[in-house]
């Protein structure tokens, strides 16, 4: 398994693949309806904070644990603490993005429908757009099947070989990313009534402020960043010994804030020109663009088609490139580790999420009346894995590298043996961000969730 690792040919090609695992539905399903949900401009200040206190020290403790062992996330356990408990950390963060594939990959399937309903927008009276959303995913059989063919897409790229696969795709794929994200973006800044979108994302209250609020802004910087779950761990693990944790994990994060921030505002001016409630939930992004589109579509029907077809379709490609990075990590474990075959490692976590992902699935219909903890399906594996696994896939990380690694191995890693002159100066800070202010910040908030 050792023998060929393959690695990232280029800086650019590093951050590209980790901006491609970080970007996705994070950022354009995720973050608009939960600073929807949370109070707007105080969430996305607590999700800046989070992101750059708690989240870049983890993103620094696995690439350093990932580039140090040269294994996927179970492996790396095994090689740096052999014969330890580390390996349920292991285990841990080969289960958890398993899991979020599932449900992921049920959002997944919604922008693969809605890629195809990119034709109707234009045509459709404002009340069948707004009002599509709903009966879509409360329907039984089109959600599943967008949901099965979604993890094919996965399954597929995953079973030719992800690196090149990912590399090339996501270096085509981001840039027009950015690129349409911007035009949704003026477009719905010039829709009346977006002005309030706009305050409701820049003017703070404060007032706001709860633990939930926390807790949910630090578990969307982690997901967002693909945190606490081995991803950037098994990435880091392809990046050359001479490639620049210090610089690479600061790319990844300012394109994935920078995203977020911009995915903001290209649809909570739209919610608000729209008229739906900013708290409206999980469909909000699938309910406001259909609505940007269908008045296009007044002026100009193909143009509408166009960007709603194009952005569904990038919409599509972020999250296939995170859906991606999640299940590498299981091929990885399952190939590097049970000797598997990687058609049957594929085979396997596919099944798996696509059973989960149907349940997830009927969550919004048939079985809205199971509940779990208080929530559907749904909603409590995405609120299991944000707001615990991540987290505390995340704490683990940050104690492994803070506590249990040698620091002068960690000097070593962070640093490529004392070359690098700007992260010589900032490890200092970096390893007590690592040791203390991480571990202390994310036990604080699950002691606040637990009283
Ligand atoms: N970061 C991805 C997104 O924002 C989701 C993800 C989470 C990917 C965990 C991998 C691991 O959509």
């Amino acid at each position: 398994m050792e023998k060929n690792r393959e690695t990232f040919g280029s800086r650019f090609a590093v951050i590209m693949a980790m901006a491609g695992s970080a970007i996705g539905l994070g950022n354009i399903w995720r973050f608009p309806y939960m600073a929807g949900e949370y109070g707007g401009a105080a969430f996305i200040i607590v999700y800046i904070v989070a992101s750059l206190v708690l989240a870049m020290p983890i993103f620094f403790a696995e690439s350093v644990i990932g580039r140090r062992s040269g294994s996927g996330t179970f492996g790396a356990m095994e090689k740096l603490a052999p014969g330890t408990r580390w390996k349920w950390l292991g285990f841990l963060t080969v289960l958890s993005p398993i899991i979020i594939l599932s449900y992921y990959s049920v959002v997944g399937g919604w922008s693969v429908e809605y890629l195809f309903k990119s034709f109707d927008f234009a045509g459709m009276t404002e009340g069948d757009v707004t009002g599509f959303f709903g009966k879509f995913i409360s329907s039984v059989q089109m959600p599943i099947l967008a949901h099965t063919a979604f993890l094919l897409l996965v399954a597929g790229v995953v079973l030719g070989g992800v690196r090149k696969g990912i590399e090339q795709f996501t270096k085509i794929t981001m840039p027009i990313l950015f690129v349409l994200i911007v035009i949704i973006a003026v477009y719905g800044l010039s829709l009346p009534g977006s002005g309030k979108g706009v305050e409701y994302l820049v003017r703070p209250d404060f007032s706001k402020l709860t633990p939930s609020t926390v807790t949910a802004a630090m578990g969307q910087a982690f997901f967002s960043l693909s945190l606490g779950v081995g991803t950037i761990l098994t990435y880091a693990s392809y990046m050359k010994k001479d490639e620049n944790i210090l610089a690479s994990g600061l790319g990844t994060a300012f394109f994935d804030l920078f995203f977020a921030i911009l995915a903001g505002f290209a649809v909570m001016p739209a919610v608000f020109a729209a008229g739906i409630a900013p708290g409206a939930g999980p469909g909000i992004v699938f309910e406001t663009l259909p609505f940007i589109f269908n008045k296009m579509g007044t002026a100009s029907p193909l143009l509408s088609t166009g960007i709603s077809f194009l952005f569904f379709f990038t919409i599509l490609a972020a999250a296939l490139t995170s859906a991606i990075s999640m299940m590498e990590v299981g091929v990885a474990y399952l190939t590097e580790e049970k000797g598997m075959r990687r058609r049957t490692a594929v085979l396997l976590i596919t099944l798996f999420a696509w059973v989960v992902g149907i349940l997830c699935s009927l969550s919004f219909g048939p079985l809205s009346g199971v509940r779990i903890l208080g929530n559907g399906i749904f909603d409590f594996l995405d609120k299991l894995c944000s707001n615990w696994l991540l987290p505390l896939g995340g704490l683990l990380f940050t104690i492994f590298v803070g506590w249990k690694m040698k620091p002068s191995d960690v000097y070593d890693e962070f640093t490529n043996g004392g070359t690098l002159k700007a992260n010589r100066a900032v490890f200092k800070t970096v390893l007590l961000l690592i040791r203390f202010v991480a571990p202390a910040g994310i036990i604080a908030v699950f002691v606040s969730l637990l009283v």
